[in-house]
């Protein structure tokens, strides 16, 4: 009877608002744990279940992805604290930076190895003091699973995992030596991995009731570098037969994976058996506490088709993600780890990531000054996050692939869109799942960036002052003190046939009617925010403001643009 009611209560928790029925039916467990704790303690456990919120949760809808956190639609402006701060002092110092870079979620490991550090033996002090800080900080929280793979090594199992190969085989390669990555195909590792991860989804479905974590993303970087499949017994036994029916069905393919893969297929074989096992991990944990979950890729050139020897073969670079999707259903999408600071291979990243049926969000990007304008394109896809990586403050910088220092340099550059989009982070998100949107950034060549939205072309120009056009010469003007930097980027809504949202920094945006018509006006151009979900406009941009574009630089400003056609009838 009791443990009936304990069942009640948490499906009430973990899938619906708190309403008066649910808090009505949370209030007696309440009570009843209220005997037992004292009327403190009575007290708590009603201030908890009172902080019950929705499960967070991922919705598509035409093609279009929206993260839902406590009920309406979020972006996460996110960072990822460095590998080694899963502990309670170094995460300490990412709070600073995090709140300086007016971010809302912040990425965190968590290691199979502190979880479990003896075999059936927990330790969840980590996660919880990760809780408390988290929530001190009001920000939320995507939980890393660094379990079997971290940019492929095991190297955050346990020691039991680490030292017991016969019990947890690596996999062979092709002269049948041991390569340091686990095998896929070890049903030992996978249910040991397994049970250790539905733990973690049992303490947060247990001690998270206000869903403070909103993401989870189950291992890191998947694959095997050199090795792209495991020449094991078991491993070759598995490679000569027909793929599986259901990637067949989803191909319309079918035969031998090197038949229907030629060259690339030890590849799309370690992505299937790779992929699988993540999604046993995926779905054990959902059905405790089914929260979004997701892969992130170590990328391996935007349109080369990657050598198997050259990539992390298993993982869920963009050419595979069809393998992904076939053998993981579990996992809701794939995401890619940016470190390429070539703005053509960024952008062709988000392009392959944002599909109908895949989210884009980016789960780590490099945190130097230059990769910050990225953000804009990744929103202007319909992204759901952002989250450069190494946001703290423990001196620890991953040069050449981020930045030298996170200075506070660096860290304004990725502020001032975190602030521009924070001021409306809700409207955003909510336009952004029902209307179209477009961005970009500063191209490596400085070029004109552009697009049609309804009857109007949106031009981003980079690297002007605020004043006047570049090409003047009836009076000299020094080059804008950024028009060699690598900043600069906009994302736009629009809002209706007529009116536009506008963000961006380091920008000049023009309007101009599309189809070559001569009758297109801007009728205004107000700089607001929203109030209650409603415009609500602060102050009208005219003269000097809008005679050059509407030159967005250096502060988080919001606008609104309305757009019309004169009228040719004669009165
Ligand atoms: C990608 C990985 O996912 C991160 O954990 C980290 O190792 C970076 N590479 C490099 O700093």
């Amino acid at each position: 009877m009791a443990s009936g009611c304990m069942a009640d209560a948490r499906e009430e928790a973990v899938g619906t608002f708190v309403t008066m029925k649910t808090f009505l039916k949370a209030a007696p467990l309440a009570l009843a744990l209220g005997s037992a704790l004292g009327v403190d303690g009575a007290a708590a456990a009603a201030a908890a279940a009172e902080k019950t919120t929705p499960l967070p949760r991922l919705e598509t809808r035409d093609g279009r992805h929206s993260l839902i956190v406590d009920g309406e639609p979020f972006v996460m402006l996110a960072g990822q604290v460095n590998n080694s701060s899963n502990y309670a002092e170094p995460l300490k110092t990412a709070w600073p930076v995090l709140d300086a870079m007016h971010a809302n979620t912040v990425e965190v490991p968590i290691a199979w190895e502190q979880v479990e550090p003896a075999e059936g033996q927990y330790n969840f002090a980590f996660l919880q003091e990760l809780l408390d800080q988290a929530r001190a900080h009001d920000k939320r929280v995507v939980l890393l699973w660094f379990g079997t793979w971290k940019n492929t090594s095991p190297a955050y199992t346990p020691a039991w995992v680490k030292l017991d190969n016969g019990r947890f085989p690596r996999m062979k390669d092709s002269q049948g030596k041991d390569h340091v990555v686990l095998s896929a195909h070890s049903a030992n590792t996978m249910a040991a991995d397994r049970r250790a991860f539905v733990k973690v989804m049992e303490y947060l479905r247990d001690h998270d009731r206000q869903n403070t974590v909103i993401m989870v993303q189950p291992e890191n970087e998947t694959g095997s570098y050199t090795v792209p499949r495991d020449f094991s017994a078991e491993g070759n036994r598995l490679f000569a037969q027909a793929i599986p029916a259901s990637l067949a069905g989803r191909l319309g393919k079918s035969g031998t994976w090197e038949q229907v893969f030629g060259k690339q297929a030890p590849r799309a074989f370690n992505t299937w058996y790779v992929a699988s096992y993540v999604n046993a991990v995926a779905e054990a944990g959902k059905a405790v506490k089914p929260l979004p979950m997701y892969v992130n890729a170590s990328l391996a050139g935007p349109s080369n088709v990657p050598d198997p020897t050259g990539v992390a073969s298993g993982g869920p670079q963009w050419d595979v993600l069809d393998i992904w999707k076939a053998a993981a259903p579990s996992i809701d999408f794939a995401a890619p780890d940016i470190y390429d600071r070539v703005s053509a291979n960024i952008v062709q990243y988000l392009d392959k990531y944002a599909r109908p049926d895949n989210a884009l969000m980016v789960p780590e990007i490099g945190n130097a000054k230059e990769f910050a304008r990225f953000f804009w394109p990744t929103i202007g896809r319909g992204g759901i996050g952002f989250s450069p990586f190494g946001t703290d403050d423990t001196g620890y910088y991953n040069y050449p692939l981020g930045a030298k220092a996170f200075d506070k340099e660096t860290l304004a550059a990725f502020a001032l869109p975190y602030a521009a989009v924070g001021s409306i982070m809700r409207d955003w998100a909510r336009i952004a799942a029902t209307r179209p949107t477009w961005g970009a950034a500063k191209p490596d060549d400085g070029t004109d960036q552009a697009t049609t939205l309804g009857a109007w072309k949106i031009t981003a120009s980079w690297g002007q002052w605020q004043f006047g056009m570049k090409d003047w010469t009836w009076i000299k003007a020094e080059p804008a003190a950024w028009s060699n930097e690598p900043v600069g980027g906009l994302a736009v809504a629009q809002l209706s046939d007529t009116e536009y949202l506008v963000m961006g920094d380091h920008v000049r945006v023009t309007f101009s009617a599309a189809n070559g018509r001569s009758d297109g006006t801007i009728v205004s151009v107000e700089e607001g925010t929203f109030k209650d979900g409603k415009w609500a406009m602060t102050r009208v941009w005219n003269g000097d403001q809008t005679d050059y574009g509407f030159n967005l630089i250096d502060r988080p400003q919001v606008l609104k643009v309305t757009t019309g056609f004169h009228s040719q009838r004669q009165h």
